[in-house]
């Protein structure tokens, strides 16, 4: 655990440990409601709040340093990056999605004048590591110092039309498939020695519990990923699924003897 290394991977002054009393340590992560300051809005169904990339990236990355975020959406990460002053690489199947997301990017603050760029390209082809590397090369960079994977949950949202979208295949197997091959290429595009997080959450199919967030997990460490920690974080705080339709929810719950789902997976690697 005492890795002399370690405080080289974030600005954290260890000096003065205990003025960053919101940065969580722990694996339960109860993170309240969404952040909705500057562009970050909670309307593109699927978008993680903002404090999951915002505690990462202050745990794992330093200003100025590159993060890379595989299923970048409408930008959660890259908005933060702007915030924390990292450049960030974003990678996004839905053309329409990754042009929106970049306009909001672009109205998020960004004071340290750092460099977002998204990537229109299906993060399991071989083709968007050159991609990648294009960009990193640009400015400068070998590899990225931190990637973050927030994939669809198998079929849970369907986010396009598009064959290629993950929440389009056909099985947990062709999922699990098409998965495997963005986190190689995740592994390939992140620097030695540093983290990846993944946020993923469990799914039913045909009235049985899909450990989705534990064969993803596997999947990474299959592809050499060291694992770090397994946080769960409540989604207590969305405001979508409260009032009436909770009330529903937990008599179905009762009468059929199933869980609802109040939390998904923080799960953070190291490339080792
Ligand atoms: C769970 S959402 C990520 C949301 C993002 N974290 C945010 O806060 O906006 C998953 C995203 O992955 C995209 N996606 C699905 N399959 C993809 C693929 N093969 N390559 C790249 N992006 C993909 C979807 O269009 C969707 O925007």
């Amino acid at each position: 655990m005492d890795d002399p290394e370690y405080a080289a991977f974030s600005d954290i002054d260890l000096r003065h440990w205990k003025s960053y009393d919101d940065l969580i340590t722990g694996t339960l992560w109860l993170l309240g409601s969404r952040d909705k300051t500057g562009p970050h809005v909670g309307d593109y169904w699927g978008n993680f709040v903002p404090q999951i990339p915002n505690q990462v990236l202050r745990r794992f990355t330093r200003p100025g340093e590159v993060v890379l975020d595989l299923f970048s959406g409408m930008g959660t990460t890259l908005i933060e990056c702007r915030h924390l002053g990292r450049h960030g690489i974003g990678v996004e199947l839905n053309p329409d999605v990754a042009q929106r997301s970049l306009e909001r990017i672009e109205e998020a603050a960004n004071p340290r004048g750092v460099e977002t760029a998204v990537l229109v390209a299906d993060a399991a082809s071989e083709c968007v590591r050159e991609q990648i590397r294009e960009q990193l090369r640009r400015w400068g960079q070998e590899s990225a110092d931190c990637v973050i994977l927030h994939p669809p949950y198998h079929d849970i949202i369907k986010f396009s039309a598009d064959p290629r979208d993950l929440s389009n295949a056909r099985s947990l197997e062709d999922f699990l498939r098409g998965f495997r091959r963005v986190v190689a290429n995740a592994r390939d595009m992140l620097a030695g020695g540093r983290f990846l997080a993944l946020v993923i959450g469990d799914k039913y199919a045909s009235s049985e519990w899909i450990p989705l967030g534990f064969e993803c997990m596997q999947v990474c460490r299959e592809a050499g990923l060291q694992l770090k920690a397994i946080n769960v974080k409540d989604i207590q705080g969305n405001e979508k699924g409260k009032g009436k339709n909770e009330n529903l929810w937990r008599y179905r719950a009762l009468k059929q003897g199933f869980y609802i789902f109040k939390h998904e997976y923080i799960m953070v690697f190291r490339k080792v």
